[in-house]
């Protein structure tokens, strides 16, 4: 049994993995936990397009030309859209949802890593949003926010050391200058 500041000190991005499925209840717990992420007004924009195709996955991997490396080789990525009309917090209540999956999927001694898509490009300029909404046939009133890839671990990241942690951003009371900014 790990307590939760030690998982929390554990999470570090994983973007290579093993050929090894990830079993389907484990699976079902990434999925539930995101179902269980707080959101603005409770509106609960969020969707979640699971992809464990090989072939998906790779055309996936495509979505931008860098930073994308852990989706062609992950057993499995979740798509993590939300609903722009529905709210104006959609940016936020995707990322809670997208973090929340994270730290399940780390409890549960999985890799991940989130892999950004909004806001970024591929090579010839076309947003990297409409190629994967375009690809997994996604309505267009969906923001993609990012997909955030999972499997076993097929590297080691060493923890978050405590003693590293920048607590020069923590202001007490009021905000104060600490260093150049
Ligand atoms: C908003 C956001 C966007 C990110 N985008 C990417 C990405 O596109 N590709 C990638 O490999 N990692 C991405 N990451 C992971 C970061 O690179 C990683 O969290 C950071 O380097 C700190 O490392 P750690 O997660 O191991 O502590 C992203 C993380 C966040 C929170």
């Amino acid at each position: 049994m790990h307590s939760f500041h030690d998982l929390l000190l554990n999470r570090r991005s994983i973007r290579k993995y093993t050929s090894e499925p990830i079993a389907p209840e484990d699976v079902k717990l990434i999925l539930e936990a995101a179902l269980t992420s707080p959101s603005s007004k409770s509106q609960r924009s969020w969707q979640f397009v699971v992809v464990e195709d090989p072939e998906m996955l790779t055309q996936l991997g495509q979505c931008k030309p860098n930073y994308a490396t852990s989706v062609a080789k992950a057993p499995l990525a979740v798509v993590v859209i939300a609903d722009m009309t529905k709210s104006d917090a959609w940016i936020e209540d995707a990322s809670v949802a997208a973090i929340i999956m994270q730290l399940q999927a780390a409890d549960l001694g999985l890799g991940s890593c989130w892999v950004e898509v909004h806001n970024r490009f591929r090579d010839d300029n076309e947003p990297s949003e409409d190629y994967v909404r375009q690809l997994l046939d996604i309505p267009e009133k969906f923001g993609v926010l990012c997909i955030v890839t999972f499997g076993h671990k097929d590297e080691q990241r060493r923890p978050i050391d405590p003693a590293r942690l920048e607590w020069e951003k923590v202001h007490i009371g009021k905000w104060q200058q600490k260093q150049a900014e």
